[in-house]
């Protein structure tokens, strides 16, 4: 019996493929291990998106030598593989597979002729690969990534991804409907639908709206999620289905990167500072509940104080819910490359501060205006503090409870009675009442 060790770095996809790895291996042969020194074969699914995700990645890799005997297998997988390919080879002499997101078919294959002791290198992209047959590994969660799109047509000029994960591909909506049943018959109630820009999805005959009905119409499905979307691609049909589909839950993040329209344009994001507005708006018309986060870039190339302002002002105007926020990082191959006018380190270090600030202070206010309301969770996991569950609301608030971990994976109404600014503290009659009959 062989095992497989699994690291994942990076996006939700990236998780999601590593199911996938799970999967393809297991059919092989493989069972999981949870601890390099256990393992045959060590994987790292890895992220290339900014230059600290790479430096961490090499860090680990480096580490991952120790746990290295004779005839072991130590690959380097996902989009960093996919943009350094053979380099990576040469780079690191104990590695002995690098393979592109494309390429995780052909890994049984490539693992054995690494026992040999071949190097191999896949990064060919493959238009129609969508993994179809694989079975998704199913941990027994109540929720469940299912990616529905792979790659990007888009070309934000700051963004290694087109050139990671290869030109946008949807798959047939029969076939994602056929994953989200099969993911049911485990216990899943709640999926999150995956692609760089998800509501771009479209495979010739149905669209993003055709797909949310439809994974919203599937027996045994409470919950639909989607990440990420594109400001553009929110057709009026696309919003119709959000507002008119029940388990489309009241959470979109919206990634704005910026909010000075000058800026917007040399990031190729294809909407300005208004055409945001519009999109926060209309999705807000669609469905008055919905919380909103982001993703915001501080330090691209030319971006003035004034900009930054600019930045800080529509995150006021907006009320984002949160947002992940992160200083610009030069991608070798990106269009943004050639733009001179560099932000200085630290000037680009001072504004993300202010901009952290600025989004907590924003968050903390919605969040404080929260408390004393009644919410639906799915319960999660075990917090890491103490006797707490952890749980979710439809608008992906995380609420702390109190309970008994049977709960894991069932729906409670919580009312919140506290928040950090960021999660919040709830208690639940149904889950206190059980607590007491065991206690
Ligand atoms: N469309 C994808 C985006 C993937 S990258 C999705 O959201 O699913 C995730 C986020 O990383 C982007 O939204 C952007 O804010 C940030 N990012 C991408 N390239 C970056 C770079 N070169 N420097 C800093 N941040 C970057
Ligand atoms: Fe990247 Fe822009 Fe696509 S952020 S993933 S190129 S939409």
């Amino acid at each position: 019996m062989r095992r497989l060790y699994v690291e994942t770095y990076g996006c939700q996809m990236n998780v999601a493929d590593t199911d996938l790895i799970f999967g393809l291996l297991g059919r092989d042969g493989f069972v999981m291990t949870k601890s390099p020194e256990d393992a045959d074969v060590m994987l790292v699914n890895t992220c290339a998106v900014r230059d600290n995700a790479e430096q961490r990645i090499y860090g680990r890799v480096g580490e991952l030598k120790r746990h290295k005997r004779k005839g072991d297998v130590l690959g380097v997988v996902g989009c960093m593989a996919q943009r350094l390919g053979a380099d990576l080879l040469n780079r690191i002499p104990h590695v002995d597979l690098v393979v592109g997101p494309d390429g995780y078919r052909a890994l049984p294959e490539l693992i054995h002729r690494a026992t040999a002791g071949e190097r191999s290198v896949d990064v060919d992209f493959k238009s129609w690969e969508h993994y179809e047959d694989v079975p998704p590994a199913q941990d027994g969660r109540a929720s469940a990534f299912v990616t529905v799109q792979r790659g990007c047509n888009y070309r934000c000029t700051f963004c290694i991804v087109p050139m990671t994960r290869g030109p946008e591909r949807s798959r047939k909506l029969i076939d994602v409907i056929r994953e989200v049943e099969q993911l049911v018959s485990t216990g899943v109630t709640e999926v999150t639908l995956l692609g760089q820009t998800v509501n771009s999805y479209h495979n010739g005959t149905h669209d993003f709206a055709d797909l949310l009905r439809a994974v919203g119409g599937v027996d045994g499905i409470r919950r639909v999620r989607f990440t990420s979307p594109h400001p553009n691609d929110f057709t009026p049909a696309v919003l119709e289905a959000m507002a008119d589909v029940p388990g489309v839950c009241e959470h979109v993040h919206l990634p704005m990167q910026s909010g000075s329209s000058r800026v917007l344009k040399r990031m190729l994001r294809r909407y300005d500072r208004d055409g945001y507005i519009d999109c926060v708006e209309r999705l807000r018309v669609a469905m008055p509940e919905i919380a909103i986060t982001t993703d915001i870039i501080v330090g691209f190339p030319g971006e003035t104080e004034e900009d930054f302002l600019e930045t800080e002002s529509l995150v006021r105007t907006v009320r984002f819910d949160g947002a992940f926020t992160f200083k610009y990082s030069v991608r070798d191959g990106t269009p943004a490359v050639k733009i001179k006018d560099h932000v200085a380190d630290d000037v680009a270090g001072e504004r993300l501060e202010r901009l952290i600030a600025t989004v907590r202070q924003v968050a903390r206010t919605k969040n404080v205006g929260l408390v004393g309301s009644t919410h639906e969770v799915l319960v999660e996991k075990q917090a890491r503090r103490g006797e707490l569950l952890q749980s979710r609301t439809r608008t992906n608030k995380v609420v702390l409870i109190e309970g008994l971990p049977t709960l894991i994976g069932s729906y409670l109404h919580v009312r919140l009675n506290g928040t950090t600014g960021s999660t919040f503290t709830g208690t639940s009659t149904a889950a206190r009442r059980e607590l007491a009959v065991v206690g």
